[in-house]
């Protein structure tokens, strides 16, 4: 099938390579001319584990291709798929602009049947809203043609995209027209080869479907970081707490970790853009504020804990970071707990030495030469000269690390964890003072 693909980033890329490598005809386009001359390049943008061979096999087999020329990507796809930014404007609510502007030039080109497919997530009513756009500059060219819109959100997580796009839990099509629901089906076709994933409802329904599955997942991890916090009041350890919760079915072990807080490009946003759909509507939807709330101050447990171990004096100190991007397997750093850490180090006159396997590009292009960040080539560069160690990200090569050299390292032999990738008494037997989250009374606590 012909399909088109507005935006290439983690979900667009992903979408366009993985329909490619099926077998569909896809044309992936974007606004951003360096990322478009990176991939006709053969560079991928971004760090996306799988992502760079699919790419690399599907070009050359001409079924992959890339584009900034709006009217040719538009004139290609029956399917004109939507996969840019839907980013959180000044109030929290989703900014509509990118995915309308999209929708805008589908009206302003087409000249057959096309089925505009929304895979941003986008708040509920916007189906509407496309319709509308595309249907306005229809009428300016003076033009009746057929088309559809369908929700298709997207659930691939960054770091495991493409398994989860070939291998999906569900397919959620939103859609009024049995006409784009056929096209849908036999798009999807080759993902369904073991068993039917795919979930039709209607366009608001399947626009909601996205905020809540976000949203249940940012409110598990939220729980689990209040009763870490009250863990530590109550001298009790939440990785025993989460255990002993987690073996009850009704509850299970998935996405229930304590941490320093979630980011990425979706929760933080999500979650805020719902609850504001929900003012909007008249209805105060106090679970979502809370679960926001308590984020955003776990995002600050780390500095808290640090700032208490040196009494609120960091001025002059140096902290390793390892981990900087907001989970494992990507470079992204969007809203990620690294950047709440590095800034309120940085405000309270301490100096930063970090390391991530994959984020140090995308770190020196958000900071570029900060006078209190020094970008180190390995984890173990990171802690010579070093006060402490703090942890943001639960890469791989953090599970097992050297803790002789750490606490040779270290000016003070201090680790804080901020996702509980280790055993206190591991620590302790190599001289290493530990403090993580949620693990009992001798935690320093955030005073928040
Ligand atoms: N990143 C994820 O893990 C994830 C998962 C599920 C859903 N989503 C949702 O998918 C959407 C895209 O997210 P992302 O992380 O891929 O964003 P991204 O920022 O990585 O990529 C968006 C791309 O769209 C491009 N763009 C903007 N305006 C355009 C236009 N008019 N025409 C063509 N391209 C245009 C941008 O240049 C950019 O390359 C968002 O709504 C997001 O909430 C993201």
């Amino acid at each position: 099938m012909k399909i088109t693909i507005f935006g290439t980033g983690y979900v667009g890329l992903v979408t366009g390579a993985c329909l490619a490598d099926v077998g569909h005809d896809v044309l992936c386009m974007d606004v951003d001319q360096g990322k478009i001359e990176k991939l006709k390049n053969g560079k991928i943008p971004i760090y996306e584990p799988g992502l760079d061979s699919i790419v690399k096999h599907t070009v050359e087999a001409g079924r992959l291709s890339f584009t900034t020329d709006t009217e040719q990507a538009v004139k290609h796809g029956t399917l004109q798929f939507i996969a840019v930014g839907t980013p959180p404007d000044e109030d929290g609510s989703a900014d509509l602009q990118y995915v309308l502007a999209v929708a805008k030039s589908i009206g302003q080109y087409m000249d057959d049947y096309k089925v505009v497919v929304d895979k941003s997530t986008v708040p509920v009513g916007t189906g509407d809203k496309v319709k509308a756009a595309v249907r306005a500059q229809l009428d300016k060219r003076g033009l009746e043609l057929d088309f559809d819109v369908v929700s298709n959100p997207e659930f691939l997580k960054e770091g495991a995209a493409i398994n989860d796009f070939m291998k999906p839990d569900r397919i959620v099509v939103g859609t009024d027209s049995e006409q784009a629901a056929e096209l849908l089906r036999e798009v999807y076709y080759p993902f369904n080869r073991n068993h039917d994933r795919m979930i039709f409802m209607d366009i608001r329904s399947a626009e909601l479907t996205k905020y809540a599955a976000n949203s249940m997942l940012a409110t598990k991890i939220s729980f689990m970081n209040e009763m870490s916090n009250l863990a530590e009041r109550l001298g009790a350890d939440i990785e025993a707490v989460r255990r002993g919760i987690g073996s009850d079915p009704r509850i299970g072990y998935h996405f229930i970790y304590p941490g320093c807080g979630y980011g990425g490009s979706c929760f933080p946003k999500d979650v805020q853009a719902l609850a504001r759909t929900a003012g909007d509507c008249d209805y105060e939807a106090k679970l979502l504020n809370a679960v926001e709330a308590v984020n955003y101050a776990q995002k600050h447990v780390l500095f808290d804990k640090i700032s208490h171990f040196f009494q609120g004096d960091l001025k002059g100190k140096v902290v390793a970071v390892w981990g900087l991007a907001f989970k494992p397997n990507t470079d992204d750093m969007r809203e990620a707990s690294s950047r709440t850490l590095m800034e309120n180090l940085w405000k309270a006159g301490a100096t930063v030495q970090a390391f991530d396997p994959e984020a140090m590009e995308e770190t020196q292009r958000i900071y570029g030469d900060h006078e209190g960040l020094t970008l180190c080539g390995t984890k173990e560069q990171a802690l010579k000269g070093a006060d402490v160690l703090a942890i943001c990200t639960e890469w791989k090569e953090f599970r097992s690390p050297d803790f002789n050299l750490i606490a040779g390292a270290l000016k003070q032999p201090a680790v804080f964890d901020g996702r509980n990738l280790y055993e206190p008494e591991m620590l302790e037997r190599h001289g290493l003072v530990y403090y993580a989250i949620g693990r009992g009374r001798n935690q320093f606590h955030s005073a928040g």
